[in-house]
């Protein structure tokens, strides 16, 4: 088994109080992409355990930003800016929580439990990343931005494809603090117009 406390991004999470290492990986999308330009209420699917969520409370207004999160697994974190939904992105129902407006940025770092087996990885990832689309189709306003993170296989074009289809820009990006041995690559898609409404 490989010690992760050696990880020098382990290491400058919890000596800054994030949740987890994964918050590097948003912190460079940002940087690169400035994704929270201009954004008020977020959408965090996959939120556990909740980096992505503080450094999104630390990126927001104090006064009249939002993130509603789900996760199946809890969060610690507690903000009166946060909703926390513990329910799988299947059966959640977010309209009650985002009321008749719609959010600015939709980000998912869902990951299914792994099995080793690479296809079925794969296949499970690109479930969950349509799932995130799909959401992005109800709740995402016309021109907002969506970062989703997909394990790399063969679903790679088919997806690529559909954010082509409802976004552009369409950019991908391997963060540097993605551990070596993983396939996972995001993709930041800007400028939402459904490809329903073209
Ligand atoms: C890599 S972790 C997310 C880390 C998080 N962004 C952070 O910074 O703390 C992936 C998360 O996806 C969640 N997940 C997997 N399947 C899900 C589903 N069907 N619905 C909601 N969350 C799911 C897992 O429970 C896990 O917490």
């Amino acid at each position: 088994m490989r010690n992760w406390n050696d990880d020098p991004y382990t290491k400058r999470a919890r000596k800054e109080n994030f949740e987890a290492r994964s918050v590097y990986k948003l912190e460079e999308i940002d940087k690169r992409e400035r994704i929270f330009a201009g954004v008020k209420t977020v959408l965090d699917l996959g939120a556990a355990p909740g980096s992505w969520t503080q450094y999104c409370l630390q990126k927001l207004s104090k006064t009249d930003g939002k993130v509603v999160a789900v996760d199946i697994s809890p969060i610690q974190v507690q903000d009166p800016r946060l909703v926390f939904l513990h329910q799988p992105i299947e059966e959640v129902d977010l309209s009650p929580h985002i009321g008749n407006g719609k959010v600015d940025l939709v980000i998912s770092d869902m990951a299914p439990n792994t099995t080793g087996i690479h296809d079925r990885d794969v296949a499970l990832s690109f479930e969950l990343a349509s799932l995130a689309f799909n959401t992005c189709e109800k709740h995402l306003k016309l021109g907002g931005t969506f970062v989703v993170k997909l394990f790399m296989g063969d679903s790679f074009e088919e997806f690529h494809k559909l954010l082509k289809e409802n976004f552009s820009p369409v950019r991908l990006l391997r963060p540097d603090s993605t551990r070596k041995h993983s396939r996972e690559i995001f993709f930041i898609g800007k400028g939402f117009k459904p490809k329903a409404q073209k």
